[in-house]
């Protein structure tokens, strides 16, 4: 049968009303697509599926879960814990492919959620649920299931410590969609943060809190915290997806006994490396007025946050309401980065005075009014406008 390929109409889009999560999905999940949620154990995958499901059931969105991490009676805990009529989801253990496929042909759901890929397991293939042969055979099968009967397919996959995903990573090459969540065990926060998507942007962010009753959206604070006034606290307006965001970098410097050590968290501790190397050799002279040459002193990775190490080993902060948008190259310039117009926009929402921009960084009228926007080329010239009143 040959097809012609004129444009749909309309794109249909199925609509979770979590606005972060359509956001990520660009405007909702598309019918007979396969999306892999993949994250760590424990960051609360299952609970933001399950809430999910609910809520597309409610908006007459018939989902299935499948479960073969857990049994009914700890989806259905679950499912009283965070405020969910489970009478109302369809679920069916989902350890056996065959009785998974053989449900979502049955019931015909809008969206299968299947927990997880590594614990569902093909009787026709040979290997242990979560070996590579099980898990590409099971995915391959789930694909189909979407594609032949336009169902919504949602796959949960664990990663492993390195960050990998358990199986193999022809896995993210297979589905449409990658979403990943993420989170620090230690906070409620999490991340929803979209990888590959066939059919919507990469990179968009939602955020999430995760309280007694499950998960609930919570936004950024678009505002720098009051800690910029203190030494060794610099703001840079950072892109998380398409949106612009002021974040507070903070560094502290101390005289060490024994060899000096740089300590970092929350930052990608690779780049942070790179950029402090960068900083020492290639920072010129005459701005660290206190603590002993060659102490280790904090800078930054990631565009526009790595100034804060001057003011950290000079004991003062830099002047207030000052902000930093550029990437640091090994050579010490000062790069653009992209989406210059709507770190501007942020950093004059924010309440910053100043930004320091790189050279070249096209800097659009209007929005930016109030806002004095200073160039500098290098490292040497951003660390000069860094620390003047
Ligand atoms: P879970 O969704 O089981 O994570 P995953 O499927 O990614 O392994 O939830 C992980 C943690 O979240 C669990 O340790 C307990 C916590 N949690 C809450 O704090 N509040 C809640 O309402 C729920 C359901 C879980
Ligand atoms: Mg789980």
């Amino acid at each position: 049968m040959v097809l012609r390929l004129a444009p749909d109409p309309e794109e249909h889009r199925i609509q979770t009303g979590w606005p972060g999560v359509d956001r990520v999905l660009g405007g909702g999940f598309v019918p007979g697509s396969v999306v892999l949620l993949a994250g760590a154990p424990g960051t609360g995958k299952s609970t933001l599926l399950l809430q999910l499901a609910s809520a597309l059931t409610g908006a007459g969105h018939p989902c299935l879960l499948a479960s073969g991490e857990e049994a009914r009676g700890q989806v259905a805990a679950r499912a009283l814990r965070v405020g969910i009529d489970g009478s109302a989801l369809a679920y069916v253990p989902g350890r056996s492919l065959g009785d998974v496929v053989e449900s979502a042909r049955a019931e015909r759901p809008t969206v299968l959620v299947v927990d997880s890929i590594q614990t569902i397991r093909d009787t026709a293939s040979d290997g242990f649920p979560g070996g590579v042969g099980q898990v590409r055979a099971c995915a391959d099968a789930l694909i189909d299931l979407a594609k032949e009967n336009d169902v919504t397919v949602l796959l949960i996959g664990h990663v492993t410590k390195q960050g990998d995903l358990a199986g193999p990573r022809t896995l993210e090459h297979a589905v449409d969609a990658v979403l990943t969540f993420e989170g620090d065990a230690r906070s409620g926060l999490r991340v929803l943060v979209g990888g590959k998507n066939r059919y919507g942007p990469e990179g968009e962010v939602a955020w999430f809190e995760m309280t007694s009753r499950g998960l609930v959206e919570a936004e950024p604070s678009t505002r720098p915290g009051r800690d910029g006034q203190e030494a060794g606290c610099a703001t840079g307006i950072v892109l998380a997806g398409r949106r612009a965001l002021p974040v507070d970098v903070q560094a502290l410097v101390v005289p060490s006994d024994g060899p000096p050590r740089r300590q970092v968290s929350g930052l990608d501790p690779r780049r942070f490396h790179i950029v402090a190397a960068v900083t020492a050799v290639r920072r010129g002279g005459g701005w660290v007025q206190a603590g002993g040459p060659g102490r280790g002193s904090g800078h930054g990775g990631g565009p526009g946050v790595r100034r804060r190490g001057p003011s950290a080993a000079a004991g003062r902060p830099p002047p207030p309401d000052r902000g930093f948008i550029g990437e640091v190259a090994l050579t010490g310039s000062v790069r653009p980065v992209p989406g210059a117009e709507a770190r501007l926009s942020a950093a004059a929402d924010a309440g910053l005075r100043d930004v320091i921009v790189a050279k070249g960084t096209t800097v659009p009228s209007g929005r930016t009014s109030g806002l004095r926007v200073v160039e500098a080329a290098h490292l040497r010239d951003a660390l000069r406008w860094a620390m003047t009143k």
